[in-house]
């Protein structure tokens, strides 16, 4: 049995990382999180045919308490079961927002404290709390997400950035929260990386940008997207898969993309 954590598992691409691992990796318990498990009705409905592979809980990611009560409840889950590898295997930190209005500032006039705050939250200082109270869990993984053999490789971290955080690729301009914090989440993805990379066991940790994808995010903007370059969760899900099967120990710290394409900071 091998232990994946998605956090933001709600809806979108997060809900696609579960039906995916449920359906192609049947040897996987799927740890599922979300802000408001009763609203979650596709989730729900997905642990009725999965009642022995799936569990849901509730997590805030802006909310280190419940963090830190969370990483505590399943490190009880991950050693009250005697055939398990008392590690977490992988974790995804899905959970984003483009800003709390659902639209990126198009100017510096609609920037405001509590947008950037609120995205900031979310997108950046979620994933690395994840990170410090999930770490201790992560160390003990198997391996098993990722290129066989591949030394010290314990658990792998996946932070859900977007191609709009990368400074270098900013042609446009715009999205002043939701570029930023994807910024600060592909730094943290990199200091995490020189972190974990230390002990005898590591965990790999990216970022991975999932293409344009046909979710709720990104839907103010579907008019303006060529139908081919609009992904269906199903799709971008299944290539992010595979470029997470694929990994080892030397991409820690990178930025790729759905095709495993490494995107410059
Ligand atoms: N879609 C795209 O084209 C695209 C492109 C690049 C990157 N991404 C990234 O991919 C990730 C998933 O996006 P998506 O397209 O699947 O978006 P989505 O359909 O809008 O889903 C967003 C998810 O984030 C959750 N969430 C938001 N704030 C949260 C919080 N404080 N605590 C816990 N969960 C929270 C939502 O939960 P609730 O249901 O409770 O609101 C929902 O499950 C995000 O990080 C996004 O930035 C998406």
């Amino acid at each position: 049995m091998v232990y994946a954590l998605v956090q933001g598992a709600s809806r979108g691409i997060g809900l696609q990382f579960c039906r995916h691992l449920l359906n192609k990796r049947p040897a996987t318990l799927v740890i599922a999180t979300c802000r408001q498990p009763d609203g979650a009705a596709e989730l729900q409905a997905l642990q009725k045919e999965h009642p022995n592979s799936l569990q849901i809980m509730q997590l805030d990611v802006s909310n280190e308490e419940q963090i830190a009560s969370t990483a505590q409840q399943v490190k009880q889950r991950l050693h009250g079961n005697e055939s398990s590898s008392k590690g977490l295997d992988l974790l995804i930190n899905c959970a984003g927002m483009l800003h709390p209005s659902g639209r990126g500032e198009t100017s510096l006039r609609a920037v405001s404290h509590e947008g950037l705050m609120t995205t900031f939250a979310t997108n950046a200082l979620g994933p690395l709390l994840m990170a410090k109270y999930f770490g201790e869990h992560l160390t003990k993984g198997s391996g098993e997400f990722g290129q066989s053999p591949s030394e010290g490789h314990s658990g792998t971290l996946v932070n859900m950035s977007a191609r709009v955080g990368s400074i270098s690729d900013n042609g446009y301009g715009g999205w002043y929260s939701y570029r930023m914090s994807k910024s600060a989440l592909n730094m943290a993805t990199k200091n995490l990386s020189i972190e974990f990379s230390r002990g005898r066991r590591k965990v790999v940790c990216i970022s991975l940008h999932p293409g344009t994808v046909n979710t709720d995010l990104s839907r103010p903007y579907h008019k303006n997207v060529a139908e081919d370059k609009l992904f269906t969760p199903e799709y971008s899900v299944e290539r992010m898969m595979e470029v997470i099967e694929n990994l080892n120990v030397e991409d820690s710290g990178k930025f790729l993309d759905f095709a495993g394409k490494e995107i410059p900071f």
